[in-house]
């Protein structure tokens, strides 16, 4: 395998999670984030996963701290400049994006790959950035990235057999399967996934069942590790709705419709997992319990 360094662009949830997997694969690691404060949080919770493994026996102290060593955070773009593959991780948002495509244009060497992690939004529209838009690819990860065993690889119509090559390669040095996807909304996964998350909001809007009631369905009578709600609020509610917009403009059937309760939830700051509430309240001591408010609509 070619990749010696990724750098990856937006140190949240998905970024914290491909730099820590990059970077316990033995390879570089550059993360680069706007907020000074989100790159603080994602050295922490690094450093917490970590632990957490050694505290498992699954990882010797000494290896936490090599891995630790290979992760650079950075405050400018620019630092992308020797990366082999960059990874686009921020928002998702079609206008931050492309105005973050244009920056990696400026700085990244010729022959590296540009990807993005996009969930729904079009790799080839991203790509049409580029003056050579084959370099550009969408390598999707699932979350928690270091413990999900699968990448998307998405073809946009102008990406080229070695950016594919490449994401591959490097996907499946990474511990991933990968499945290639046509760039059509949602890819492979999301497009099944996210609208019946969007279904699980129209059962808590018509209290159909309980919030826990709808996770506990899904998780006793499907086998499911999780259930859609806590599966939302650790995806994040803002990516379930800005997906579902997505898929509801691109392909326009009323059946992708966003649940109402969902615009309702993300201007309500109700985000999920990662601002300590969304369909449940996250304590300190780990333990949840159904919103409340969400109990009150009637
Ligand atoms: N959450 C999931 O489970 C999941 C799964 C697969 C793919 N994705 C995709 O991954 C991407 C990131 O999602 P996330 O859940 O990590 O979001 P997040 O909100 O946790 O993180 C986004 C990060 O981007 C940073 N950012 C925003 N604008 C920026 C800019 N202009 N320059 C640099 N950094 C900037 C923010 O500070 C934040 O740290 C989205 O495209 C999402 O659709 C998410």
């Amino acid at each position: 395998m070619d990749v010696k360094k990724v750098f990856v662009i937006g140190a949240g949830f998905m970024g914290s999670g491909i730099v820590e997997n990059v970077a316990a694969k033995g390879l570089e690691a550059v993360a680069y984030d706007i907020s000074e404060q989100q790159r603080e949080r994602s050295r922490k919770s690094i450093a917490k996963n970590l632990e957490k493994q050694v505290a498992k026996g699954r990882l010797k102290a000494e290896e936490k701290d090599a891995v630790l060593d290979r992760i650079e955070y950075v405050s400018e773009i620019s630092a992308c400049k020797d990366a082999d593959v960059v990874i686009e991780a921020v928002a998702e948002n079609k206008d931050i994006k492309v105005s973050i495509m244009k920056e990696i244009e400026k700085y990244a060497k010729e022959e590296a790959v540009i990807a993005s992690n996009t969930s729904s939004i079009s790799i080839t529209s991203l790509g049409s950035v580029f003056q050579n838009p084959e370099r550009f690819i969408g390598m999707h990860f699932f979350s928690p990235v270091p413990r999900i065993p699968l990448m998307e690889i998405v073809r946009g119509y102008q990406t080229g057999e070695r950016a594919i090559k490449i994401a591959s390669d490097l996907g499946e040095y990474m511990g991933k399967t990968c499945i290639l996807a046509q760039d059509e909304p949602g890819f492979i996964v999301n497009r099944m996934l996210i609208p019946m998350l969007n279904e699980a909001c129209f059962l808590v809007e018509r209290k159909i069942g309980s919030i826990e009631e709808i996770d506990m369905g899904m998780k006793m009578g499907l086998n499911h590790p999780m259930g859609p709600l806590e599966l939302m609020d650790m995806i994040g509610i803002d990516v379930e709705l800005a997906v579902m917009e997505v898929l509801h403009e691109e392909i326009g059937d009323s059946k992708y419709r966003p649940a109402i309760s969902l615009k309702r939830m993300v201007d309500s700051g109700f985000l999920g997992r990662k601002v300590g509430v969304g369909f449940y309240v996250y304590h300190e001591d780990g333990t949840k319990e159904p919103n409340p408010k969400l109990l009150e609509i009637r």
